[in-house]
């Protein structure tokens, strides 16, 4: 394997001199040489510097073409620049950016998520970090409880509370939640996915204000939760006083209204980011009617330093992004082109797995996928963590992207965009198999 990844570490080098010029020029002035640390996360040596991103396609500064599978991790899941949503911001950018005033398209977009995401009230925000640490601070008031309960494996973004994770039964700060103002197992109870008596344990002492989940786990590789999980969770936190909180931000990959509307899920609080605005940042909750009776007497009397906002916070700017999205973008005629692809997607990763007799394994989540170097699909993160193997990863990433294809950088992850077409899912097929017969022989 150190061989393979040697001989395509040499191709890449070989590959991308300006992004390697730039990356060096850029570790002078930016922490790790870019504008965010975890950008130098992917498989090569540096980062490729990218020239332009269009559709399902990105060009780096060096001229290589890649087929986009990454998409973002998620943030550009409708392809990059769709038509739209450029046409939208283009419009809106000439008549104001940040004005710190509501305008009439905020309420269609409130309208449009209460009738695909089934909760009364929205707030928009800029990441989807900010949805759900609001979300909490919401939950916490409502509640009059401190403790938050999350899964082991779980990712909602830079939330003190949910960076944790769990070893030998202890609540435990990951190394990226080092910094996090107290040990996380005074704010935060952590369970297995899929595992219900842990999770009566958790919810009965009565001091968890709300269970931030998503409904299938998708940071961890994609996990989905066992029959009737969601019920149980539901009737549990019910019974124990805690909210429920939903966070899409990665399942919206299941359809027009995530998760929770394709399964029919009824949670207090959801969140979101990412895509929803077509790649513009934007983020947004909505809550319940009996979370909104609670919440609204307490932003009267504590509007402008409650912590809950930020100066940028439903800009007109990504107010019109978000518009043309769920418009023109985010639509059932996407996701009706964009499914069958996912699906042949997933069966040229199995149809290799099965010829090759690999003790591997794929799931499919909508119009996300993911493989990983396990037998069967997992059911929680213990089980995940038990077969990871980032060589083997580096190796099959480093392959595919000096073979034109991105996937995402922390996991075997791939989205398909509308732009996605037949060709480019083929193509990975045909990358995919020649990476494990590099492999196998
Ligand atoms: C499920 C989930 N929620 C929230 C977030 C945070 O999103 P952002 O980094 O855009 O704030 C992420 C980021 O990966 C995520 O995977």
């Amino acid at each position: 394997m150190r061989e393979l990844i040697a001989k395509e570490e040499k191709q890449f080098v070989r590959e991308h001199p300006k992004s390697k010029a730039l990356f060096k020029r850029g570790q002078s002035v930016l922490l790790a040489g870019v504008p965010m640390s975890w950008m130098i996360r992917w498989a090569g040596p540096f980062p490729i510097f990218v020239e332009s991103g269009r559709g399902a396609r990105i060009t780096d500064v060096d001229g290589n073409t890649y087929v986009d599978f990454c998409l973002g991790d998620t943030g550009s899941m409708f392809g990059h620049s769709p038509k739209p949503v450029v046409d939208a911001v283009t419009k809106q950018i000439r008549n104001g950016i940040t004005m710190m005033l509501p305008n009439e398209d905020s309420i269609w977009v409130g309208e449009e998520l209460g009738r695909r995401f089934g909760l009364p009230y929205w707030q928009i925000v800029v990441t989807a970090t900010d949805a759900n640490r609001h979300s909490i601070k919401f939950a916490r008031i409502a509640t009059n409880r401190s403790k938050i309960l999350v899964v082991n494996g779980c990712y909602h973004g830079g939330v003190d509370e949910a960076l944790v994770s769990l070893k030998g039964g202890r609540v435990i700060s990951r190394v990226a939640g080092a910094g996090a103002p107290v040990d996380p197992s005074v704010t935060t109870k952590v369970v297995e996915f899929n595992d219900l008596p842990a999770l009566e344990k958790a919810l009965k002492p009565g001091d968890v204000a709300v269970a931030l989940f998503e409904p299938a786990m998708t940071n961890h590789g994609i996990i989905l939760p066992d029959e009737g999980y969601h019920d149980e969770l539901r009737r549990l936190t019910r019974k124990h006083g805690t909210l429920l909180l939903m966070d899409e931000t990665h399942t919206l990959s299941c359809g027009i209204g995530g998760y929770t509307r394709e399964h029919g899920l009824d949670p207090d609080i959801i969140t979101m980011g990412k895509p929803i605005a077509g790649g513009v940042p934007v983020g947004a909750y909505g809550i319940s009617q009996h979370v909104a009776d609670i919440a609204h007497k307490f932003l009267i009397d504590d509007v402008d330093e409650s912590g809950i906002g930020g100066t940028l916070s439903g800009n007109a700017l990504s107010i019109a992004a978000m518009k043309a999205t769920l418009q023109k973008v985010y639509t059932e005629a996407n996701f009706k082109k964009t499914m069958p692809l996912a699906d042949r997607f997933t069966a040229g990763i199995q149809n290799a797995i099965t010829a090759e007799g690999l003790p591997w394994q794929v799931t499919q989540l909508g119009i996300r996928i993911e493989y990983s170097f396990m037998p069967r699909a997992p059911r929680n993160g213990a089980e995940v963590d038990a077969f990871k193997d980032p060589e083997l990863e580096r190796l099959m990433h480093l392959t595919a992207l000096n073979r034109g294809i991105l996937l995402t950088p922390f996991h075997n992850m791939a989205l398909i965009s509308p732009y996605t077409t037949k060709k480019d899912v083929d193509l990975h097929t045909e990358v995919f198999e020649e990476s494990v017969a590099a492999l196998v022989r």
